[in-house]
């Protein structure tokens, strides 16, 4: 039998359309979200996250008071980044989104092994060194200047960074884009030392860096968040700002996981209801898109069992 490439909740088949209506019909969808909430937040405070703690903390940090500093007012919001989103209302542009970004992003690396009795620092840690052990496979020798596009609270930007600074030394340059200033704030915030350079407000699809800037583009689990024509124009700009012989770094939900292809129907029902691109995601043959806009494709590994890394590098032009 074929391998299947999307889950059957994906795309056109009955099952998928049956999932959507019933995330229309909003009285279900309601109960749905609030109960999903508070089972979430409870799993991940039996697991050692400090979940609402760390949201108490947070809103007295000073991230709020940076809002306006952190915010590039020339920015315009696309539309499909308006919508509720993760069952925030306002999506990713309010501060309940970004003081609760943290401790979902630690539960969501402790779901990918959930046989095994692990800490979520392990799982973080396990998360993040299999997309790096594969980025150093086919990235540059040296690489100077990183840049993590979708950067939320900046976990992925500081690994990243902090990967680099150690292999090599002291020579790396690292900055952080999304396009959430609320996300920007916090992660500012987390960033006690500075060490990144700099975190940037803007969108993935128009940077304002010049072209052959970075060594390494990173999108960490942002690419399934957009629908398809969003994501080429971020690689679009990706090929422009990277030296030739860069790296773009692709980690995100891998639709032919039999875990993800396989997730009991009310979890996905809840991915879905609550990720309005999905079904334009796992349907998106993300290989071929690179291709066409010019990148030369390296590969794709099942980096973990839910996620899958894909890399590609621009043309040096070499024959
Ligand atoms: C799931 S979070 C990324 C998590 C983070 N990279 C990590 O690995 O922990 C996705 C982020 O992408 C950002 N984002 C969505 N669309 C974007 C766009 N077009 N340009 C820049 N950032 C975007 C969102 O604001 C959100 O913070």
């Amino acid at each position: 039998m074929d391998k299947k490439i999307k889950p059957d909740w994906a795309g056109e088949d009955l099952l998928s359309r049956f999932v959507n209506l019933l995330i229309q019909t909003k009285p279900i969808y309601n109960v749905m979200k609030s109960q999903a909430r508070q089972v979430l937040i409870k799993t991940a405070e039996k697991k050692g996250i400090s979940w609402r703690q760390n949201y108490r903390e947070l809103e007295v940090s000073g991230a709020k008071e940076l809002l306006e500093t952190m915010t590039n007012s020339l920015v315009v919001y696309p539309d499909y980044y308006k919508v509720p989103f993760h069952a925030y209302e306002e999506g990713n542009l309010c501060w309940q989104a970004a003081f609760e970004a943290s401790a979902a992003t630690r539960a969501m690396a402790l779901r990918i092994w959930p046989q095994e009795n692990i800490s979520w620092q392990t799982a973080q840690d396990r998360l993040r060194s299999s997309f790096q052990g594969v980025i150093t496979e086919y990235a540059p020798r040296t690489v100077r200047d990183i840049l993590d596009i979708g950067c939320s609270v900046g976990i992925s930007t500081l690994t990243i960074h902090r990967y680099y600074q150690h292999k090599q030394g002291k020579n790396v340059r690292t900055v952080g884009l999304d396009l959430s200033p609320y996300m920007l704030a916090v992660a500012r915030i987390l960033d006690v030392n500075e060490e990144i350079s700099h975190w940037i407000h803007a969108k993935g699809e128009k940077t304002d860096f010049a072209d052959n800037s970075f060594d390494l583009v990173t999108l960490q689990f942002i690419i399934h968040e957009l629908p398809r024509q969003a994501t080429k124009e971020i690689f679009q700009e990706a090929l422009r700002i990277l030296r030739p012989g860069g790296c773009l770094a692709v980690v995100d939900n891998n639709p032919a996981s039999p875990v993800i292809q396989n997730l009991p129907a009310a979890l996905f029902l809840l991915m879905k209801s609550t990720e309005p691109w999905s079904d334009d995601y796992y349907t998106f043959d993300v290989e071929v898109a690179m291709q066409e806009i010019g990148f030369e494709y390296k590969t794709t590994v099942a980096s973990d069992p839910r996620h899958r890394t894909i890399i590609a590098i621009k043309p040096t032009g070499d024959l």
